[in-house]
């Protein structure tokens, strides 16, 4: 177990650092960035089908439903095709309304969720497309669905997943700019210039890395809270309810995440100088009411942690952490701000003397309902 881990202390940092590669492996030979082309072989004999698709519905659990959120915020606003998704649990007893028009794809580390493998039997019985976005070769959820696309993340051994979300993002940002192609809504120079932000990810992941011992401070300051608010808009909303998952699953703290806009909607009455409030705040398309919302929590005496892109020194006042990552473009932003939430879950977990590779109660895989 120590030569799997790599030299580190534990599986799930070793799968935090290992991002810059396993995000390159789920690009290698698909991302064309000269020619502006992505190439998906898994898709090829379905791709007209995908590409007239009426509507995408988004079926996974866990993590993998956070990057499906993602996925929704990629595929409607690079391919303008609509997306729903959907926990698969709720789809699978909700009786759907599906058309044979639907594409269904489903995301899966494992391959082997059983509510996962549930809407997959559900959508096939409906006539519709199943598509499969799966980490484990071979598993019974890349068998089962008519075509897919394997995320080439290597094996994820944390109960708490962080490689397969980088993957199963990139993928989906993938699948958005051919669909995008495709159904012309985007210019072969869009495409390109969208194909090299993508390719660019693995470095500027690694720049965040680099920084972990800010956010080693930053645990310590904050390992003893008992509840955190993470808030984000647009892209960053999953990242958000992602980076609150990370850290109850593994250090047991209780942790919400919200669209930041819904945070006077109920989450500001919580605000005291106790919890650390988490925005992901990058200068995007909804920047500025981003930081009216810091403002927010800054005047009622809340601690404010930002997560914002280089060079902007904005929050430096309003914020007593502020956390740099790399430019890009909005919709692949989710790429680069999730590395330092899960960073700071793990330290905090580490800090607290949790498990962090076999949290209590978790299992990695969850083959029963
Ligand atoms: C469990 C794991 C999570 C995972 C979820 C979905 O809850 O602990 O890390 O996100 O299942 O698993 P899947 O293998 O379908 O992605």
């Amino acid at each position: 177990e120590e030569i799997e881990k790599g030299g580190y202390e534990h599986f799930m940092l070793k799968e935090i650092m290992e991002q810059p590669h396993s995000v390159a492996d789920a690009m290698r030979g698909r991302v064309h960035p000269q020619e502006g082309q992505i190439r998906l072989g898994g898709l090829q004999k379905v791709l007209p089908q995908l590409v007239e698709a009426e509507r995408i519905v988004i079926c996974a659990c866990g993590t993998s439903w956070h990057a499906g959120l993602a996925g929704e915020y990629l595929i409607e606003a690079l391919a303008r095709v609509p997306v729903e998704v959907e926990y698969a649990s709720e789809f699978r007893y909700r009786n759907p309304v599906l058309t044979e028009r639907d594409v269904v794809i489903v995301i899966s580390q494992s391959g082997e969720t059983a509510d996962t493998l549930a809407a997959v039997r559900q959508a096939q019985g409906a006539g519709c497309l199943a598509v499969g976005l799966v980490n484990a070769v071979g598993s019974t959820i890349a068998r089962e669905t008519d075509a897919g696309v394997y995320l080439h993340a290597g094996p994820e051994i944390g109960v708490a997943s962080t490689k397969a979300f980088t993957a199963q993002v990139a993928v989906l940002a993938q699948i958005a700019l051919l669909l995008g192609a495709e159904r012309g809504v985007l210019s072969q120079d869009e495409v390109r210039r969208h194909a090299e932000a993508l390719a660019a990810i693995p470095a500027q992941i690694q720049t965040v890395l680099d920084g972990e011992e800010q956010i080693r401070r930053m645990a310590r300051d904050y390992r003893y809270a008992s509840n955190f608010l993470y808030l984000g808009r647009g892209a960053n909303f999953p990242v958000a309810l992602e980076g609150a998952l990370k850290l109850k699953e593994i250090s047991y703290i209780h942790a919400e995440g919200y669209p930041a806009a819904e945070m006077k909607h109920g989450p500001i009455a919580l605000i005291d100088q106790f919890m650390p409030v988490v925005f992901i705040a990058t200068r995007d398309a909804t920047y500025e009411k981003v930081v009216s919302n810091i403002e927010e929590v800054a005047a009622r005496g809340g601690t404010v942690i930002a997560i914002t892109d280089e060079g902007n020194r904005d929050l430096d006042a309003l914020a007593e952490y502020v956390v740099e990552v790399p430019k890009t473009i909005d919709a692949l932003e989710p790429l680069l701000t999730v590395i330092p939430l899960q960073l700071l879950s793990y330290h905090i977990a580490v800090m607290r003397g949790a498990d962090v590779d076999q949290p209590r109660n978790l299992a990695k895989s969850v083959t029963v309902e």
